[in-house]
């Protein structure tokens, strides 16, 4: 995993990316022999789906022919979009390689009577550009391979699960084979490649980090995103994969990126119009900007080559957008409040904040929680000249005289410099109705090598805290005492099988409850047990921390939250 500053800057300062998802599947769009695809279903998936046999697959692979494909206007498109790099799918699940493959003759070149080699023409077209190219590339499941991991209708030899091998060997002859020889034409043949693009896991830590480690000594400067290993394992690759359309609730402190689709589908489906509208794209993309993330946005081109105009349409509208807003998102950090204001995000630069608002205030008075700097300057970014008055009520919030009317109804943006570098409140925790303080990783305040992390797995709310493997390394939080007294303290945790031998601290100023990790099922298995009581009397607000009591050699557990229920009569 790669600290932010060790990223690229046209990834870390670019934010915004396209995803291209095409093949075979794409002249289907979504129905075969009088069958569809389920609404909100992936077209891409439509041979896994209907069990379509891989000599049928591979007849309808060969009438490929997208004669209207032009690499220059997909390129063209990404680049008034306002994206910065494009991600293509070389090879999918369905084994089929968007490209002139001298290892698998199962090819855009040598199987279809297209006989051009699209992924040739889009590196020229990236780098006339200078769009920074990404290849996608499913290593692990490939329907097409005897081998592979997901084709169990044609193929009894296959893997059939996404944990462990049924055939070790003869999974490992399908990566020796095709996978790796691949994966190095494409680091091979096609120039500066700035991102390789895994996609379902990998069997095994060795696995997922032999691939990596492939695509690093080919290519140094190139990322491997983080679904290069098993979603279930140890994160792999230079930053996190969010899981498909993910949106984290806070901030994760790694860095991140969301794939996200423009309808339900990555492959082009002629029954999918369920559209995103512009104003919904550009909020999730300042969304994820404010949460330190980037924004991987696809199209599903037809069978002929060309991207559907509804895509087109709305690309268009978000490039439009960008060319008078982008200062707010290029090259910016994550929001430096702990909690999202409710009018919408907010995006930093040094000590320029940018707040994104998507609701004006009816009684045109913007507040802001938290900010402890003097505020030097604060205007519209559409309009410099359009100064606000700035008030800040004692103790309180600061707030802001905004124009009657909001200069973009989807996002305006005022600018703020802040006397020095943004220094924010911290977060204080307030009980909840029956007394009980939620202590959560969204909440809590990292130090030392600790993270915010999402597990991927795709629940919304999976996050948890990685990483604290001494005790320099943990969480707290500022916490409001309402009812001082007595509190039980129970823990939500996962652990592995081997973590037995860490030891925890939980402690509120001299106070400290000590305790032993238990290993629980799974690394996303959380258990809740109780620990311990602290006594909170006499206090009306308190910090309360986590950490290990000695250095580790490895995470401490995954830590979801602590939970202080109160357990006794308040003194
Ligand atoms: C999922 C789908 C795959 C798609 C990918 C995009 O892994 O299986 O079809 O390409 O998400 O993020």
């Amino acid at each position: 995993m790669k600290s932010p500053d060790a990223l690229p800057a046209w990834f870390r300062d670019g934010k915004f990316g396209l995803f291209i998802h095409w093949g075979p599947y794409s002249i289907l769009g979504g129905e075969w022999q009088g069958r569809n695809i389920e609404p909100g279903d992936i077209a891409e998936w439509i041979m896994l789906r209907f069990r379509i046999p891989v000599a049928e697959y591979r007849r309808i692979a060969g009438t490929f022919n997208p004669t209207k494909f032009d690499a220059r206007e997909w390129v063209a498109l990404a680049k008034a979009a306002g994206m910065r790099y494009l991600v293509f799918t070389a090879k999918h699940h369905d084994g089929f390689a968007l490209y002139r493959s001298k290892v698998s003759s199962y090819n855009i070149v040598d199987a279809t009577p297209f006989g051009r080699d699209p992924l040739k023409e889009i590196s020229e077209a990236c780098a006339e550009a200078g769009i920074i190219l990404g290849v996608y590339y499913s290593h692990r499941e490939d329907w097409d391979h005897p081998y592979a991991y997901g084709n169990t209708w044609d193929f009894s030899t296959s893997q059939s699960s996404l944990d462990t091998m049924d055939y070790p060997k003869l999974f490992q002859r399908y990566l020796e084979e095709k996978a790796i020889p691949q994966l190095k034409e494409l680091l091979t043949n096609y120039g500066p490649i700035g991102i390789v693009w895994f996609d379902r896991g990998m069997y095994t830590p060795e696995q997922g980090r032999a691939f990596a480690d492939l695509v690093h000594s080919l290519q140094p400067g190139c990322l491997v995103n983080g679904r290069v290993g098993h979603y279930e394992q140890e994160l792999l690759g230079d930053y996190q994969s969010l899981t498909d359309n993910g949106m984290p609730c806070g901030g994760i402190e790694e860095y991140w990126e969301s794939p996200q689709t423009l309808n339900d589908t990555w492959g082009y489906s002629r029954f999918d119009q369920n559209w995103k509208t512009p104003q919904v794209v550009i909020r999730k993309l300042v969304s994820v900007v404010s949460k330190g993330g980037n924004y991987l946005l696809n199209v599903g081109p037809t069978g002929e080559g060309v991207i559907p105009p509804s895509s087109v349409n709305i690309l268009e509208r978000v490039g439009e957008w960008m060319k008078r807003n982008g200062e707010s998102l290029y090259g910016a950090s994550s929001s430096p409040f702990p909690s999202e204001p409710p009018w919408g995000c907010c995006t930093a630069k040094g000590n320029r904040l940018y707040l994104h608002v998507f609701d004006w205030p009816a009684d045109g008075i913007l507040k802001l929680e938290g900010l402890r700097n003097a505020v030097n300057k604060a205007c519209l970014l559409a309009d410099p000249s359009v100064k606000m008055r700035v008030k800040r009520d004692t103790g309180g919030p600061i707030s802001f005289g905004l124009p009657d009317k909001p200069p973009d109804a989807i996002d305006s943006i005022i600018v703020l410099e802040t006397a020095g570098p943004p220094d924010i409140d911290p977060l204080v925790i307030r009980p909840a109705d029956g007394g009980s303080l939620s202590l959560d990783y969204s909440s809590a305040a990292t130090f030392g090598r600790a993270v915010k992390r999402s597990n991927r797995k795709g629940e919304e709310d999976q996050f948890h805290i990685s990483k604290m493997k001494g005790p320099d390394d943990g969480v707290e939080w500022h916490v409001r005492i309402d009812a001082p007294g007595p509190y039980d303290v129970l823990i939500t945790y996962a652990a592995i099988p081997g973590w037995e031998d860490g030891r925890f601290v939980v402690q509120s100023g001299r106070q400290t409850i000590r305790g032993s990790v238990r290993s629980t099922s799974g690394w996303f298995a959380y258990r809740t047990e109780r620990i311990g009581r602290l006594d909170l009397s006499g206090q009306v607000e308190t910090i309360v921390r986590l950490f290990p009591e000695r250095p580790l050699d490895h995470s401490l557990m995954y830590f979801r939250s602590l939970e202080l229920v109160p357990s006794g009569p308040p003194r």
